[in-house]
């Protein structure tokens, strides 16, 4: 039965999506219906399509009462819109139904688990969120809540544990056919860690053990959990909340962290071996991922930042949109991230300059736009005098501009974005160190209107940003202190109706 709250909603966001203007919307990233959205949510495979739904506050665009929007598609490029999934209407989630995940049943059902947020008055008066894990089952439209909610709370805890940080549950289902989930929650350290639950039905759940502890290393509690296999290897990614900088890692205070290690599924043992960071830009968080039919593993996060999510340029009826979908590889002991390949499908009126030298500002004919893909292979111009500096330089007017950089003697990339238009005192630069020799590097930027994506020698680092200015600002141009060797793939990513 559907609750007059979820009725509402759903009345609501019909109505306010009509009034939104779809150009000013990206066109291949998933943009929120309307109002706001944060995390990915039961990101699936179900019934031949993709699902995605997402954290979602229609009424307004600042979050609020936690729903989940929904969303379906073909190809995670082109997405339709469905009816709101979950309100926060029943009374174990009557605060918010946060972020969590979705998995087939046997029979075929859709089954999502969320978790559910209450508020609770403490003796000293401070109001905190109870936090458990709660069901909904349903046909990829319809989602009918759990009687037996929630599955997990506070008695499901290992000792320390807190019931206020205790949220974003991850299901997989076993080849043995049973269920796992990783759950995040703050342990008495103050840190955080994840637990691990299994399942034999996805419906009674029990404790298992703690899958990862912080012990401190990676900032304090860490949100949205994703655990899977790939390459051979385990892969454990979490979004840890107030990091500190280690060197060139971890520079987004809110920010993503990947543990790559060996996992033991016996004993469900996972010991670490490398960690680095998910994004290297100013916008990524809380991704998930999805195994897609074809044994693919693909992610995609929150482009927003929760520093500077605050803060907004334009007034417009929608706040938030998902990164491009990025297939996952491990390479070299890292985690590599690359565009999925459906967006190729996308690419249209090809321009290509090879050994283009130059050692100043220029221009290539037929390079503008803001919905673009571009393939950049840098070399050095002088290989006794290797160049000082190479820049890109996009969503350009004589007003604005927002700039990838590259200093070759340092390998250091930079993402600029101080004059695209934000009147705002946020965080407008990140530098990652990079993989070059030489003064060669490989980028592929991908623009989409509202922001950009730069993929470091194919996938080796992403670095994300969202990018707020007015669309006619559509110039691109290159620029070389020092002689530059560069050729340049440049495609419209177009296809009639995006
Ligand atoms: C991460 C997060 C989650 C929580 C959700 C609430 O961005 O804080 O931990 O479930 O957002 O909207």
């Amino acid at each position: 039965m559907t609750s007059q709250t979820l009725r509402e909603a759903r009345r609501y966001e019909e109505a306010s999506e009509k009034m939104i203007a779809r150009e000013s919307r990206p066109a291949f990233h998933l943009s929120v219906r309307t109002g706001w959205m944060n995390d990915p949510n039961g990101f699936s495979y179900y019934n031949g399509k993709y699902h995605m739904f997402y954290q979602y506050h229609p009424y307004d665009t600042n979050w609020g009462p936690m729903h989940w929007g929904h969303a379906v598609s073909d190809d995670l490029l082109h997405w339709e819109y469905l009816p709101a999934a979950l309100a926060p209407d029943a009374p174990y989630d009557r605060d918010g139904c946060f972020s969590g995940s979705a998995v087939t049943l046997p029979d075929g059902r859709h089954l999502l688990m969320y978790t559910g947020v209450v508020k609770e008055q403490q003796k000293d008066g401070a109001i905190c969120e109870v936090q458990r894990q709660c069901l909904a089952v349903g046909d990829g439209l319809d989602y009918e809540k759990y009687e037996n909610n929630p599955v997990l709370d506070e008695s499901d805890l290992p000792e320390g544990g807190s019931r206020f940080d205790f949220r974003d549950p991850k299901m997989w289902q076993k080849e043995d056919g049973t269920y796992c989930c990783v759950v995040g929650n703050r342990p008495a350290d103050g840190s955080g860690q994840v637990l691990l639950f299994t399942s034999p039905d996805g419906f009674s759940w029990r404790y298992k053990k703690v899958l990862a502890a912080n012990n401190n290393r990676f900032g304090k509690m860490w949100e949205c959990p994703d655990f899977f296999k790939l390459d051979g290897k385990g892969v454990l990614i979490v979004s840890p909340q107030d990091m500190l900088p280690h060197n060139f890692e971890y520079h987004n205070g809110n920010g993503t962290l990947a543990l790559i290690g060996e996992y033991d599924e016996e004993t469900d043992t996972f010991t670490e071996q490398h960690d680095q960071a998910i994004d290297y830009g100013i916008d990524f968080y809380a991704p998930q991922t999805v195994l897609a039919p074809d044994g693919r593993r693909i992610m995609i996060g929150w482009m927003q930042n929760w520093d500077t999510c605050g803060h907004r340029t334009t007034e417009s009826l929608w706040f938030g949109q998902m990164s491009l979908p990025r297939e996952l590889y491990i390479e070299n002991g890292r985690l590599y991230q690359r565009p999925i390949r459906e967006l190729d499908g996308l690419r249209r009126n090809k321009v290509e300059y090879h050994n283009v030298t130059f050692s100043d500002t220029i221009r290539l004919e037929g390079v503008k736009g803001r919905r673009v893909d571009i393939e950049l292979t840098l070399r050095a111009g002088d290989a006794e005098n290797i160049y000082q500096k190479f820049a890109i330089r996009f969503a350009q007017n004589e007003l604005y501009q927002t700039t990838l950089s590259f200093r070759p003697r340092e390998s250091i990339l930079k993402i600029d974005r101080k004059f695209s238009g934000s009147r705002k005192a946020i965080i407008h630069q990140r530098r990652s160190k990079v993989n070059s020799v030489r003064g060669e590097l490989k980028l592929r930027v991908i623009l989409d209107r509202s922001g950009v994506e730069a993929f470091v020698n194919d996938g080796e680092q992403v670095m994300s940003a969202i990018v707020y200015t007015e669309q006619a600002a559509d110039g691109i141009c290159f620029f070389a202190d020092g002689v530059v060797n560069m050729d340049v793939v440049k495609y419209d990513l177009t296809e009639g109706d995006c």
